[in-house]
Parts: structure tokens; sequence; C-alpha cells
């Protein structure tokens, strides 16, 4: 679907999102002829700084992270940079927002969207502010960058504020991951073919492992990190995510409000822990000093101005349950972590053994047939069955058939926000939350909070370059099993 002219305006456009992402997603789709001649990208900032050096300042900080370099062409680079307008406000200031007013075009034909890549705690403001000035049309469009809130209250308070200036159907809440190509052919994999949906069963499938793995620590993002920890920055949202696209129920099509609903069940119908549960069924961690790619690297404490006591989990590993027919019994085992000792993101499905070896073999010797879904490194699926091995005798060895997503198709490859941002310019909200689902997210992950918080331990520590902490092997342990990488 061809893309119209549009204004979009970045809330945040001299900050590192813009840099690192947004302003590369948004080049690479220049290059790719997806946008409309006149198009333009008009960021906000708070410092005054004239057009040049804007200019100057983007050229410097975000022509560098566009991922295809060989795309970088100085004449379309040029041609890029004509299309971003710079203007200093204060977002807090209605009265500072005339040359906003001044710059965008009053025309209902050109698609106008804000994009807040702001910190939360602005956004009601803002809103206001664009309600304020008359800028909140009714065909404009909202996007939120998370954290959508630290709890389902302050999640409740942004649904609220933002609600009050823009309907649902024109927020966007942005989960990158959902932007990942691999996640959106989970969907094709699961509702495009017939021959696993009969099998995405209790009855078939004895567990789900989902890891999202980091190798880099938190960087230059203490101040947001320390206050967040892995729970709130990467599992309530990604991994939740993932998991309501593993576990929901067929949509009955791929509209936003049909798969949304789908993915609200999921996570209305995850098991609530109690604080008895919890502390058998979740692991947190913090990392300290170690090796990474042969690298020494610090413990989170010694970070630059991290507190030396820090408390902040940098790893969670849990068993989740769901409770309903399609799943009730089947774990799910969740994790991720910073300063692991892959980068990796992966889905892994096990089925259930055979129930019977009519083989010289004992059906303890078939590995059970397991589904794994790559997101990161590499995207593809392998899909792991019991072969015959070549020869006289008849035995049986696990075989690999795989997909490889990069060499089945060639065609080039998108980044999630380049994806992502399309959706917001054509107005389709199926990658995007709706705030209901938001809330049900935290609410579930809300005890666990609560229960840290309370809580006087400190996380276990594990160190850098492993793959956390030996109370996650145990945890999945328990259970006779392993997580992948350590099988
Ligand atoms: C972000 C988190 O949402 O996702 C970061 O705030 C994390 O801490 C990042 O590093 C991981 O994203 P990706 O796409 O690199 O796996």
């Amino acid at each position: 679907m061809a893309i119209s002219d549009f204004d979009l305006v970045l809330f945040g456009g001299s900050g590192d999102l813009a840099m690192r992402k947004l302003l590369p997603a948004m080049y690479a789709r220049d290059v790719a002829s997806d946008l409309p001649a006149s198009a333009r990208i008009i960021c906000v900032g708070r410092d005054k700084m004239p057009q040049d050096e804007f200019l100057n300042f983007v050229d410097s900080h975000s022509k560098q992270h566009i991922k295809d370099q060989d795309s970088v062409d100085e004449n379309k680079w040029q041609h890029f940079l004509e299309r971003i307008t710079y203007i200093d406000l204060d977002a807090t200031d209605a009265d500072t927002f005339g040359p906003l007013v001044e710059v965008l075009r009053k025309d209902d034909a050109i698609t106008r969207v804000y994009y807040l890549a702001t910190p939360p705690h602005l956004f009601a403001q803002i809103c206001d502010n664009l309600a304020a000035t008359g800028l909140a049309t009714p065909s404009s469009r909202v996007v939120l960058e998370k954290p959508l809130g630290r709890d389902l209250e302050s999640a409740k308070q942004i649904n609220l504020d933002v609600g009050k200036v823009f309907a649902e159907s024109q927020i966007y809440r942005i989960d990158h991951y959902l932007g990942k190509e691999t996640v959106q052919n989970l969907l094709a994999l699961r509702f495009g073919n017939v021959l696993f949906e009969p099998l995405w069963r209790r009855e078939w499938i004895s567990d789900v492992q989902i890891t999202i793995a980091e190798k880099i620590g938190v960087g230059n993002r203490l101040g947001y990190y320390d206050n967040s920890g892995a729970l709130r920055d990467m599992l309530q949202n990604h991994l939740l995510q993932l998991l309501c696209i593993v576990a929901m129920e067929p949509p009955t099509s791929i509209s936003p409000d049909a798969v949304r609903d789908a993915k609200l069940q999921v996570l209305r119908s995850l098991k609530r822990f109690t604080p008895t549960t919890l502390a058998q069924n979740i692991v947190r961690g913090q990392y300290r000093g170690g090796f990474v790619d042969g690298k020494a690297v610090p413990s989170y404490r010694d970070e630059p101005d991290a507190p030396k006591q820090s408390k902040t989990e940098t790893f969670v590993a849990m068993k989740a349950e769901i409770d309903t027919w399609r799943w009730a019994g089947v774990p799910f085992y969740l994790r991720t972590g910073k300063r692991m000792a892959d980068r990796l993101a992966e889905i892994v499905v096990r089925f259930k053994q055979i129930p019977h070896s009519i083989f010289n073999q004992p059906t303890s010797s078939f590995q059970p047939n397991s589904l794994v879904i790559r997101l990161q490194p590499d995207e593809g699926l392998s899909l792991n069955l019991m072969a015959k091995t070549p020869g006289d005798s008849m035995r049986l060895k696990q075989a690999e058939l795989e997909l490889d997503f990069r060499e089945q198709f060639k065609a080039p490859r998108m980044e999630a926000y380049e994806r992502l941002l399309l959706d917001v310019l054509r107005g389709q909200l199926t990658l995007f939350m709706r705030g209901d689902e938001l809330e049900a997210a935290w609410e579930w992950v809300e005890p666990i909070l609560d229960h840290w918080e309370q809580d006087d331990t400190a996380p276990v520590p594990y160190a850098s370059g492993t793959w956390g902490p030996a109370a996650s092997s145990a945890l999945i342990g328990r259970d006779g099993l392993q997580w992948r990488e350590e099988a």
C-alpha cells in the first residue's frame, strides 16, 4: 500500500532513539522509494539550534547507524536531509508551540504523525499542548515509545492522559519486537499452514522456551535502567508479546482488533503468581565481571554511576503457565539477560515424546521433535526430526530441517523500526499494542514487582559471558529439562 504525503513530527527529535533508529529507518525507506516526494520530518528538541547545525548533528550522529552502509550515497543522504526541519520548543509549555503550528501543513489529505520519543512523564503534557494549540486533529496519529509506564498505575495514567486527546484508533504503542520479521513469520507459520495448528496445544506440545539474550551491558543508560531492570525493560513487553503470538488462539483475521483481542486473552489467562509460587518459579540475577567475546567487562555495580548496592536485576528467568484448555499444564520458560554468553533471541517449541518405539531403540533415545524459531542474530526456523542414519542398520538420529529466511527470500530485509514506521504512516495498527493489552501485561507483572520491592534479598550474581545464574538452569532442570544452549 502506497504511503500518502505526511508530516512526521519527532518529539525527542535530537535524542538517542531518533539518531540511532528513527532517522536511519526513515532514510532506508527513502532510499527504497517508499516516501512521497514532499513528505517531511520535523524534529522537535529542547536545544536552541539553527537548522544547519542540527543537520550537521544528524550527519555526525545518525548516518553511522544506517544498517546498510552501502546504501549511503551522498546525494541520497543530502536529499533525505532536505526533508528534515528542526524546531526547538519546550514540550511542557504550549506558548512555545508557535513555530510547530506554523510549519505543519494544514491539509487533511496530509497524514500527520506525532512520535513521542520522550520520557513518558512528558506524554500527558505534550498531548495537552497539541490539543491546546489545535494540532491534535481527528485524523492525526500519535506514537508512544517505551517505557510505557513502570507499573500498572503509571500505565493506566498514560492511557488516560493520552486518551483524553486521542482516540484509541489514533494511538500507536510501539513494541519494536513486533516489527521484527520473524515475529510476523510466526503468524505466517501458525496460520498460513495446516501442519502446525492441530499440534499447537497441550496434547502435543510439552513446553516452550522463549529467550532474549544480549551480550551488551547497561551501556550509558544506567540512569534509566537502574530504575527499571530486566523485568520492566524486556519481559513485561517484548517477551510477553512473543509469548502472546506463540500462544494466542487463531484470530479471525489479521485486523488490529482481531489480533489484539487474541493477545489480550493470553495475557488475561496467564496464571497469577503468589509470593510462594513466585519464589519458586522466578530467578532474578545481576551480572558480575567476566569476559564477553574474550574481553574483560565490569560488574553491573561497577558500571559508571551504578549504585554499589544496586538490587536491579539484569537477568530474569521464569516458568509461566497459561490457564486455558489449550495450554493447561504446558510450561512456558521465559528468559532474558544482559551480558550473556551470546546475542540470541529465539522461541523453542518442544513436542512430546513418541508414545512407543517400534525400533530396537528405547523410546527415551528419541529426541522429542522441536521447532526453533530464531529472531536474532540470523532469522530462520529449524524443525528437528528423527531420521534414519544411512547404512545397513535401522538406527534413528536427530536431523534438522532448516529454513534460513535470508537464503530463501533474497529480498532485502527491513529493520523493525522501518516496518513499524511504515505501518504508522499507512494507518495499520495490527503490530501495535492496544491500551487494554498494555494494562493486562502490567497487571500480570505487578505482583512480581511488589514482591521484589519488599524483598531485601539481592538478585543472584552471575558472571558476565555466561547463560546466567545456576538457579536459572536449576529452574528448568527441576522439570527434567535444559535451556537449549545448555543441552
Ligand atoms: C530495548 C531495551 O527495548 O530492547 C534494551 O530497552 C534492549 O535494553 C533492546 O537492549 C534490545 O532490542 P534488540 O532489538 O536489540 O534485541
